[in-house]
């Protein structure tokens, strides 16, 4: 075999992916996918809805390539998204961000984050703070640019952060922290005191704050989403992150954007034009048309996933697992242990077969010095029909 050098080394390495004899394997998404598609399971796995989002956005994206909106948008992005981002900070959060100069399209929000982490980090010397469990991406990215990887501990049942591990984690050698809230795989939403404190401990230690917020939408319980960038302090060293593709159930489109300062935005895009330089013409105005759409949409969705998510917790629950309690995004956590199950991937490895459900271990979101702490822990997905919900509880049922 040819031995490749380059940076997917370190790459594949980052996302805990590169094998003892040098090969990568492929991610657990893709892995558990493919069991789905080879079983017929349910899949509960990967975090995609099961139906369209709303029809007024899809015939803005066709009638746009009618109108031959079809050639490369400006590198900044439309206009008129850009203008949408903005009235979308303001309207829902009271933030005031420049269309021209404080936002940039993205190719989703992981170009957004790709792009932030290579052009603010420069190296070793560079430490990239972020919760663990953690979107499979920040780890990878974070080696991409080949800084060093800082991990605070998020623990069963709640998820919130222990302020001293955050105070321990973040020190002068701290150049970016990178938040996720609400969070992926956990469905935890960050209390006060949590944002208080990162924005601090972020201003005493001269770090910038990139936080992703793809799920603001899709918080529960009654409360509303607060992006750290409202928080006093923060928003002259914030950059956040969001897309089209939970909102409006529109992940395979890619159209995401990021806000900040405008030296922050800059720097971004000196990095961005050179991956994608742009992305998705057609699709960008038919996100800044849902951007725009009534509040009764927004307030629709999160009341569609939280019934979705409370069918998941009852049908979890019944089967034997014990829950956490998801406050916001697509993912619900269950304990696998009073099943007896010691070994959460080798029971997503079987569970298809065993009852015809995929999920996904914790463990595919933690590194590997601490995936014993997680070794019993299961994502389900509940952006699902509410049928394919109920079916898949009955299906669970059945392991006890
Ligand atoms: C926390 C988080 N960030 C980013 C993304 C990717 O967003 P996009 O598809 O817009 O690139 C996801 C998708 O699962 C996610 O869960």
């Amino acid at each position: 075999m040819r031995t490749l050098s380059g940076a997917w080394r370190r790459v594949a390495a980052g996302a805990g992916l590169l094998g003892a004899d040098g090969t990568t394997a492929p991610t657990i998404f893709a892995e558990m996918s493919g069991l789905a598609a080879r079983t017929g399971a349910l899949n509960l796995g990967q975090g995609f809805p099961d139906e369209d989002g709303p029809a007024v956005i899809l015939d803005a994206a066709r009638e746009a390539i009618a109108r031959g909106e079809n050639q490369y948008p400006p590198g900044r992005g439309i206009l008129d998204l850009r203008s949408a981002v903005s009235e979308h900070q303001r309207r829902f959060y009271g933030l005031s961000v420049d269309p021209d100069r404080e936002v940039l399209v993205t190719a989703g929000a992981t170009e957004a984050l790709a792009a932030a982490i290579l052009a603010l980090v420069d190296g070793a010397e560079d430490e990239v703070v972020v919760f663990e469990p953690y979107y499979d991406a920040y780890a990878a990215l974070a080696a991409l640019a080949g800084a060093r990887l800082v991990t605070v501990p998020l623990r069963w049942p709640d998820f919130q952060p222990d302020l001293d591990d955050l105070r321990a984690a973040v020190t002068d050698r701290t150049r970016l922290i990178l938040v996720n809230d609400p969070h992926n795989p956990t469905g935890a939403v960050f209390t006060d005191d949590v944002r208080t404190e990162l924005v601090r401990l972020a201003e005493r230690h001269d770090a910038i704050i990139v936080t992703d917020e793809v799920y603001e939408h899709l918080v529960f319980d009654g409360r509303a989403h607060r992006p750290l960038a409202t928080l006093p302090g923060a928003a002259e060293r914030t950059l956040t992150v969001s897309s089209g593709g939970k909102t409006f159930s529109t992940t395979g489109w890619k159209i995401g954007w990021v806000t900040g300062p405008a030296d922050l935005i800059d720097a971004v895009l000196a990095v961005k034009q050179f991956l994608t330089y742009v992305n998705g013409s057609p699709f960008q105005p038919a996100i800044a048309a849902g951007l725009r759409l009534d509040d009764r949409f927004f307030a629709g969705i999160a009341a569609d996933l939280q019934r979705r998510r409370d069918l998941l917790l009852t049908g979890l629950q019944a089967a034997g697992f014990a829950t956490a309690h998801a406050a916001g995004s697509y993912f619900t956590v269950a304990e696998a242990a009073p099943l007896g199950v010691v070994d959460a991937h080798a029971f997503c490895r079987e569970l298809p077969e065993r009852v015809g459900v995929v999920a996904i271990p914790l463990t595919a979101f933690v590194g590997p010095a601490h995936r014993a702490e997680y070794a019993t822990l299961v994502r389900f997905a509940a952006c699902k029909r509410d049928e394919v919900l109920v079916e898949a509880a009955r299906r669970l049922a059945l392991l006890r």
